[in-house]
């Protein structure tokens, strides 16, 4: 029936009216470079020459800007879209982090209550998730994906997608996804941002594409591109990307949005010769809406014309984009989504705050815990709270926050404060976010003398991470490690809270810190999150979603390697081996690792048949037990090696997970099912298929920590 209506629509249309469909512009608000003047804007959008708004936001601002369209000759409302990455209102962990409970619920929970938040404050459409997989730290972007892992991310993808997009598409408390960046952007050379990328199609289908497919498969209503090149074609403009893969092989039917001024940005690429000819490319390779690119606006009514491209090729493009339009009703009621009653009491809806504190909680990594000094006792003890991050709100918010109400964010201080009981809590800032002063060393060393237990709030600061945020050096930032060697030096026992977008190189503290966790940037409900995990009223349960290394030097570094022909097997002894000369090749922290202030015990491995053939399944089995005091959450992590194939396989790759809750003393048989899928990949040829032989299968706590092994044969 959308089909027929579209259909409709489309008979009336001018090519000038079709083009404007295509041009999307931003509001007042910038994420990219803009050229245009706000009120040539306006006047586009009343003149039928634009087909969405992003930056727009809010119930009384989204009306205004629809009522223009609305005065245009065919009344096409406009869709409104924004970057909603983790959270409108209420922020939650930013998506590293959140990817780091390893929880799919609680996952997709926060993206559905962000899309709640959103789709009652006028938007349509979020610009998110963003379903990069990312294996270098440095790449600032790396804090708004899922980390390194193609199978955990491919999860994490539909996950968000189903989030978003609620039950259905066009039901008010849900809006349109975007899987991107579409695709590679993710190993941009070096970690720079924009930076072109250069991959082996293996590696693409492998390890890339895959939580692109995981999008779609859950629905996911758009796809944006990307800024890089892959293997010399810039994205935008790669119709074996767009046309061949997403429209072809996965018959995609949503459309496809261009990074802000991607379109543009294949001039100085030196791929299209100037703006008429790279709305040529880009149209012609797959890309569907142009954002604040000018080229479809410009040059599309002419190049149509010149026969330069196809009318049925502009047709397709808007037919999509009509289609989601009518998808979400707003034909029958453009302001559908602009309610300000709604936008009332959605927004003030104190139940998302426990889904935010619930997900934070299950997104902090307990790295180190000397001497079991975590968690907390609150019986008659100082606790000194000190740091550049201790008392600030804006940092745990983190990056990309739409209309996140900073006063009732809870600071570590203020979440320490109210968790704390009758402990006695000093506070001293030692320096403000960014430490690039020790003036306020004294006083807080002077605290933490008088304390029993130090909690050092570090890291890097809500901006340091994100887009354009590439570091070429990610230990701390500032005098943070110098502050630590301050309050060190006291000889009271120092547990280090770090904020961070990305994994960040901490060496001195790694060795030194009594206790570690990692909080990410943790939203709003941060501080009580931290508190909560270290008084021990949350068993900390997150696992690393990406590598720790332990310098810049290493980096790529992830758990997914391949074995050479000259494997390091005794970090010792490394002459003509595979090795650094100054320094071993594991990471500080693997892939799957975090602690819990109890022990999990693995044991009875058991496979159904040692054997399989064709489409039969196997059945893995184990025992896991809760062998500790208190009640906990562990994240059992399958991996696979396939001994030898066609194509070298890594020495370890995820499989499958599960969270398990036990208590004290409780144990539980945990069963993964092997089928011929999960012993599969990609050959040279880019066939998906197993091949017969043996698979070591292997069951742990952390890519680096396996309990468990067994060797599976297909014949
Ligand atoms: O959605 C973003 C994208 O991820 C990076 N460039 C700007 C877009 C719109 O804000």
């Amino acid at each position: 029936q959308i089909d027929r209506k579209v259909a409709e629509l489309m008979k009336k249309m001018t090519v000038a009216e079709k083009v404007g469909q295509l041009h999307q512009l931003s509001g007042r608000q910038f994420t990219g470079p803009t050229s245009s003047a706000y009120a040539d804007k306006l006047a586009d959008i009343r003149a039928g020459k634009v087909g969405s708004m992003l930056n727009v936001k809010g119930v009384a601002d989204t009306r205004e800007i629809q009522a223009l369209a609305l005065q245009s000759r065919l009344k096409i409302p406009l869709l409104f879209s924004l970057d909603v990455i983790h959270g409108y209102q209420t922020v939650f962990p930013v998506p590293l982090g959140e990817s780091a409970s390893w929880d799919m619920e609680a996952i997709e929970l926060s993206a559905h209550i962000a899309a709640k938040e959103a789709a009652a404050a006028g938007i349509h459409w979020t610009f998110a998730p963003m379903v990069d997989v990312a294996r270098d730290p440095r790449w600032g972007r790396v804090m708004e994906g899922a980390g390194e892992d193609t199978y955990l991310g491919a999860r994490i993808a539909a996950a968000r997608v189903h989030g978003f997009q609620g039950k259905q598409l066009g039901a008010t408390d849900s809006v349109m996804a975007t899987a991107k960046h579409f695709a590679a952007y993710g190993a941009a050379i070096a970690g720079r941002d924009y930076n072109a990328v250069d991959m082996s199609n293996q590696q693409l289908f492998e390890t890339y594409l895959p939580p692109f497919k995981a999008a779609a498969d859950a629905g996911a209503a758009t796809f944006m591109n990307s800024f890089n090149t892959l293997n010399g074609v810039p994205a935008t403009g790669n119709a074996f990307l767009q046309r061949d893969i997403l429209k072809g092989a996965w018959k995609y039917k949503g459309f496809v949005v261009s990074d802000w001024g991607s379109v543009r940005e294949m001039v100085p690429h030196g791929y299209a010769a100037d703006l008429s000819d790279a709305a040529v490319k880009a149209i012609n390779a797959g890309s569907d809406m142009d954002m604040e690119g000018y080229a479809y606006s410009q040059h599309l009514q002419a190049a149509v014309k010149a026969c330069k491209v196809k009318m049925a090729t502009l047709d397709d493009a808007v037919r999509r984009i009509l289609y989601k339009k009518f998808e979400l009703g707003l034909f029958d009621d453009p302001y559908r989504y602009s309610d300000a009653a709604r936008e009332k009491t959605v927004l003030g809806d104190v139940s998302h705050r426990a889904a935010a504190l619930d997900v934070a909680q299950k997104s902090i990594v307990l790295l180190k815990n000397g001497n079991q000094l975590l968690p907390l006792s609150r019986e008659a003890r100082r606790i000194a709270v000190i740091g550049p991050l201790a008392d600030s709100q804006r940092d745990l918010e983190g990056g990309w926050v739409v209309q996140g109400e900073r006063a009732k964010v809870v600071s570590i201080l203020e979440g320490m404060r109210s968790h704390g009981g009758k402990a006695e809590i000093s506070y001293a800032q030692a320096c403000a976010p960014g430490c690039t002063s020790n003036e306020g060393f004294a006083d807080a060393v002077a605290k933490a003398a008088a304390a029993d237990v130090v909690v050092l709030a570090i890291g890097e600061t809500w901006d340091q991470s994100g887009e354009a945020k590439s570091r070429s050096d990610i230990t701390l930032p500032g005098q943070q490690e110098a502050l630590f060697n301050a309050l060190k030096a006291t000889g009271k026992p120092v547990v280090v809270v770090m904020l961070a977008g990305r994994p960040l190189v901490f060496n001195t503290i790694a060795d030194q810190a009594d206790a570690i966790v990692y909080a990410w940037f943790p939203g709003s409900e941060g501080g009580n999150a931290v508190a909560n995990v270290l008084f021990g009223d949350y068993n900390p349960s997150a696992k690393l979603p990406i590598t720790f290394p332990r310098s810049v030097g290493q980096i790529p570094l992830s758990y997914i390697q391949y074995n050479t022909g000259r494997p390091v097997t005794d970090e010792k002894n490394v002459v003509y081996k595979s090795a650094y000369i100054d320094s071993v090749n594991t990471p500080r922290y693997a892939f799957g690792h975090g602690m819990s202030y109890t022990e999990f015990k693995y044991s009875g491995l058991t496979l159904s048949s040692p054997s399989m053939n064709g489409a039969q399944k196997v059945t893995l089995s184990f025992d896991l037990a809760n062998t500790g005091k208190v009640e906990g959450t562990e994240i059992v992590q399958l991996y696979l090696r396939d001994m030898v194939s066609s194509v070298v396989r890594p020495l370890k790759e995820l499989k499958g997970f599960e969270k398990v809750r036990l208590k004290p003393g409780e144990s539980r048989r945990i069963s993964f099912t092997i089928d011929r899928d999960t012993l599969s990949f990609f050959n040279s040829q880019l066939t998906w298929g197993a091949e017969a032989g043996d698979f070591k299968l292997m069951v742990g706590s952390a890519s680096d920590d396996i309990r468990l092994e067994s060797t599976l044969k297909l014949n």
